[in-house]
């Protein structure tokens, strides 16, 4: 724990310059500004540490400033920081044979892009390229991005409802097998899930669900679209989170976060029927796929297998929740404790937030809301044993009565 902050010296709560300039303002900005980070935790301007359990909305996969990831991106600046797509770049023919390398087998393209809305924006316009069709199915709950396209599959009807009339059609159904049956048809361009809903409430969706998703796409033609974009890279303790089923195989699959472990880098593998329709020019982006995230693209898979990260992310996943999971037991606050591998929801009987608040305030640790009632974490896949005992126990502080 910092003097500073136990001394009141904290800045949270004012509208900084910052908010007001980004029309961010935040009445309850938790932190101090952050102007360093380190292994699993974010540094303050007055010294304060925050050991932040969600790398960075699940971004950062080898928590901040990871020496490998410096170094890469030091090495590739000194050589080249732009390289134009229309002549080729000797990192980012290394970086896709790696990346093809971990991918789904079936999925022998990729397409290179910066964030995860792009990648799923990227998988809609393949999808309808490929289909003809431009209606998609998408669940409740699920959270997609922010761009048009992907926006439209987005479950929260107060994040849609602004640009009503504006967004591409889609199908919302509860996330149960028989309704996404129901709802695909000749129309359905695309199927589109999260193998674990993350903002919606840390979902993990049945195998059954995920099959019937499948079988239905096969039966009328349209496309199965895995967005991986939070669940990915090594996160769910495995590369993909849709490994966990056997016989799961998605037509497209959409990445971001963690991928580039703080870089912004995104991308789209896809195979056999949307490799044929694509053709040169079908999509394209200036800087996807630039030699700063290529280099450190390729540092990101070579660290999570050098460390086996994504198995350490189920021993690690599995030992957490089962600490969660016994400090709760007759918590009447905890209704369940649920998750894959490093993404697990402490579910409650009330609202999440004045608990999240607390956490960052008196306890100096970060975790994140998912839906009204959910405490999300997404450490980093480095963390250790000792830090997430110390996020357990900073719960359990927060939650075991007042
Ligand atoms: C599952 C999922 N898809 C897409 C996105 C959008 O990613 P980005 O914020 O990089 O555009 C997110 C972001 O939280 C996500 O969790």
């Amino acid at each position: 724990m910092s003097a500073s902050a136990a001394d009141g010296g904290r800045k949270a709560g004012a509208a900084s310059a910052e908010d007001r300039r980004l029309g961010t303002w935040a009445p309850r900005r938790p932190t101090p500004p952050i102007v360093g980070g380190e292994g699993c935790e974010l540094i303050a301007e007055n010294g304060d540490r925050y050991l932040d359990l969600t790398a960075g909305y699940g971004v950062c996969c080898l928590g901040y400033n990871h020496p490998a990831i410096v170094d890469a991106i030091r090495r590739q600046a000194e050589r080249l920081t732009f390289c134009p797509l229309n002549v080729s770049s000797a990192v980012r023919a290394e970086y896709v044979e790696a990346l093809a390398a971990v991918l789904p087998a079936t999925l022998d393209r990729v397409f290179l892009c910066n964030s995860g809305t792009e990648a799923v924006e990227g998988a809609l316009k393949f999808a309808a390229l490929a289909t003809g069709r431009s209606r998609t199915v998408a669940l409740r709950n699920s959270f997609h991005g922010r761009t048009l396209g992907a926006l439209a599959m987005t479950w929260n009807p107060a994040a849609r409802r602004p640009y009503a009339g504006l967004l591409h059609d889609a199908v919302f159904v509860q996330p149960e097998a028989e309704a996404i049956e129901q709802a695909v048809s000749e129309e359905t361009a695309a199927v589109v899930l999260e193998p674990v809903q993350g903002e919606g409430g840390v979902n993990v969706l049945a195998d059954d669900l995920l099959l019937a998703a499948r079988r239905a796409c096969d039966r009328h033609g349209a496309l199965l679209v895995l967005d991986e974009v939070q669940t990915g890279f090594g996160r769910c303790g495995d590369w993909f989170a849709h490994r966990h089923t056997p016989g799961l195989e998605p037509d497209l699959m959409a990445m971001a976060k963690g991928i580039g472990s703080g870089f912004p880098l995104g991308a789209i593998a896809y195979g056999g029927r949307v490799a044929e329709a694509l053709r040169p020019g079908s999509h394209g982006s200036t800087y996807g796929g630039n030699p700063l995230a290529c280099a450190v693209g390729l540092t990101v898979i070579e660290t999570l297998r050098n460390l086996d990260l994504p198995a350490r992310a189920a021993t690690m996943g599995t030992r957490f929740a089962d600490s969660l999971r016994s400090r709760f037991a007759s918590n009447p606050r905890v209704r369940e404790v649920r998750g894959r591998g490093l993404m697990i929801g402490v579910v409650l009987r009330e609202r999440a937030g004045r608990h999240i608040a607390r956490l960052a305030t008196e306890h100096w640790i970060l975790a994140l809301p998912a839906g009204p009632n959910v405490i999300r974490l997404l450490p980093p896949l480095i963390v250790s044993d000792e830090e997430l005992e110390r996020g357990a126990e900073a719960i359990q502080a927060v939650l075991g009565g007042e």
